[in-house]
């Protein structure tokens, strides 16, 4: 069983899996709309990603006998300055998640709660992954500063990532 704590917090882990979802995507269209097809698909990923995030933390929640609430999810920004400052927010909006992931770490600790620590595990490990490969792209866009043949080829490289694996059903 989870305590009403464990149970609120990862419930509310949920809802900021979505939002991170709707930022990506909305990015993804920004992206779109200015022809960086590139950007838009590497975006597009992310945001699938997330709601595997989302569903990770749904399906743990009902494997341990919790209900799952579903809240309103908050509108993303819609527009951003330059594909530099996309990726400003995303590592930023990473790091946030990774704060979040924490102090789930630090609460099923302090409720010697062994489940959800093991199950928070995963997403540790994950968010190491997530600031490290918003970190890469954002050091690629200080690094050819706005010039338009450098982000051109940069966009070609992101087209390249691979689509999000379909969510694995509960077991
Ligand atoms: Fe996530
Ligand atoms: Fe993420």
């Amino acid at each position: 069983m989870l305590s009403t704590k464990m149970h609120e917090a990862l419930n509310a882990q949920i809802n900021a899996e979505y939002y991170s979802s709707y930022l990506y995507l909305s990015m993804a269209a920004h992206c779109q709309a200015l022809n960086l097809t590139g950007f838009a698909n590497w975006l597009r990923v992310q945001a699938d990603e997330e709601l595997i995030h989302a569903l990770k933390f749904y399906d743990f929640i009902l494997e341990r006998g919790g209900r799952v609430t579903l809240g309103p999810i908050e509108a993303p920004a819609s527009e951003w300055e330059s594909p530099l400052a996309i990726f400003e927010a995303t590592l930023a909006h990473e790091q946030y998640v990774t704060d979040r992931i924490n102090k789930l770490v630090d609460l099923a600790i302090a409720e010697s709660d062994h489940a959800t620590n093991s199950f928070l595990q995963w997403f540790v490990n994950e968010q190491v992954e997530e600031e490290a490969s918003a970190e890469a792209v954002l050091q690629k866009l200080k690094l050819v500063a706005g010039a338009p043949g450098g982000l051109f080829m940069l966009d070609q490289e992101m087209a390249q990532r691979p689509a999000a694996a379909a969510p694995a059903k509960a077991t």
